[in-house]
């Protein structure tokens, strides 16, 4: 949004976008449910238990295991994993639990099963993976009481960066904020602007503890603080990190009992380097304060983290990364024009366009090679396309989110 219009100006544009947002909502939303009242039901499926292995299979080699929950973070590259997950569950035909209409499942109000798509009493799911709010009973009532759970950290200073960027329009208070370093003039002081009841606040202070379910406004002195740190460490079986993206995979695809080509991946969803302001020095240090609570979720998990890799073995990790990276930049070759991502506007296939529900849009994408051996045209395919067309793909309805997007076209914003 250009610097020079006046803050009423956006008020007013936001006052009329949500009047339209809501008079569409209503319409749809009674649409929504004849439908669904007038669907079928399905059969009832249940989880299928897991296939036997097979007696003939070596001792040493392992089952892979394909029942899995995702606790899908904010800004954490969290959409690079649903690209890897999405590709694993139709390589399997696993059920996935999808949310319906939008793409996550009512965020920010709290996780229900009557949340996901067609649900009905009974219903199990090999893999939930989109944007919710945790609410682990259930979640836990929806997978086998063997699925593995994941979820991906950030340092809390650099996720604050870019939640503040990427959200900062939907959350009220900011807009009050003047002049050239937003960012810098809230972190002076941050108590001045935030408002905890503030609509959408919650992107603006301690996201992760607040999208894994608890309250991010808690005193970090208060002992609760500790009790829901060991609470997550106790429900996942692995807590990935974003700085460490390749080592997460290598341990995910350990665990997991995957092969290679599972956790092959492009940067999905990532913003273009210019667009990255580096919050350096003090602002680090006071987002990092402002961030309490993640930063001891973050500290907790940064060193649990090390202990796996010290358990898996260093040498063994670095062999590991090496190879993920060489067969990532193999791929690179065989499927992406230029072999590199490429600004929104430069991407020639609106399917492959990604998707930016707000901020300024600043996230790259891919285009294809025109010519790519058939081996490797379904898998190059599959690597490049953004979530929400993937999801369209896997039979999602999104027409709520489609809405939106037509909305923030329609309005240019
Ligand atoms: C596989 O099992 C056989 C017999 O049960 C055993 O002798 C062999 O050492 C095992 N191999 C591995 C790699 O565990
Ligand atoms: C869960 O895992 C345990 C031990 O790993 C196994 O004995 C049990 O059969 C598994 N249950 C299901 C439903 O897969
Ligand atoms: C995470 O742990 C590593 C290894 O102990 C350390 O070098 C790094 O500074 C830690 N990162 C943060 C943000 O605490």
């Amino acid at each position: 949004m250009p610097s020079w219009r006046k803050p009423w100006h956006c008020m007013a544009k936001w006052l009329i976008l949500g009047c339209l947002c809501t008079g569409f909502l209503l319409l749809f939303y009674s649409y929504a449910s004849l439908q669904v009242f007038m669907a079928k039901s399905p059969a009832p499926a249940r989880c299928s238990s897991p296939p036997t292995s097979p007696t003939n299979i070596p001792n040493d080699s392992c089952w892979p295991k394909l029942d899995i929950v995702f606790m899908k973070t904010h800004k954490t590259a969290s959409s690079t994993l649903l690209n890897i997950l999405f590709r694993l569950g139709q390589k399997h035909h696993l059920k996935f639990a999808f949310p319906s209409g939008y793409n996550d499942f009512n965020y920010p109000t709290f996780f229900r099963r009557s949340l996901v798509h067609n649900y009905q009493p009974g219903d199990c799911f090999n893999i939930i993976c989109n944007h919710m709010r945790f609410f682990y009973s259930e979640v836990h009532s929806l997978v086998t009481p063997n699925a593995t759970f994941i979820t991906v950290l950030r340092d809390p200073a650099h996720l604050f960066e870019s939640s503040f960027h990427y959200f900062g329009m939907v959350v009220p208070f900011t807009w009050k904020l003047t002049g050239h370093n937003k960012l810098a003039k809230f972190l002076q002081n941050p108590t001045q602007y935030y408002n905890p009841q503030g609509y959408n606040a919650q992107f603006l202070h301690n996201l992760l503890f607040f999208d894994l379910g608890y309250n991010n406004e808690l005193d970090p002195r208060s002992p609760q603080v500790e009790e829901h740190i060991l609470e997550v460490e106790q429900r996942f079986h692995l807590v990935m990190l974003q700085e460490y993206f390749d080592e997460s995979l290598v341990l995910l695809k350990d665990l997991m009992c995957w092969e290679l080509e599972d956790i092959l991946y492009f940067k999905l969803n990532a913003r273009r380097a210019s667009a990255v302001p580096q919050l350096t020095g003090e602002l680090y240090q006071r987002a990092t304060e402002w961030n309490q609570l993640d930063a001891l979720l973050y500290r907790h998990f940064n060193a649990s983290f090390w202990r796996k890799v010290e358990a898996f073995g260093r040498e063994r990790m670095a062999r590991e990364v090496a190879n993920l990276r060489w067969e990532n930049k193999r791929m690179e070759r065989i499927c992406i024009d230029g072999e590199h991502a490429v600004e929104a506007k430069d991407i020639k296939q609106p399917s492959l366009q990604p998707w930016q529900a707000m901020g300024a849009k600043t996230i790259l994408g891919y285009n294809l090679k025109k010519h790519i051996s058939h081996q490797y045209e379904q898998l190059c395919r599959k690597m490049v396309t953004p979530d929400i067309q993937y999801m369209t793909e896997l039979g999602v309805n999104l027409w709520i989110t489609k809405l939106w997007g037509y909305i923030r076209k329609f309005l240019q914003i």
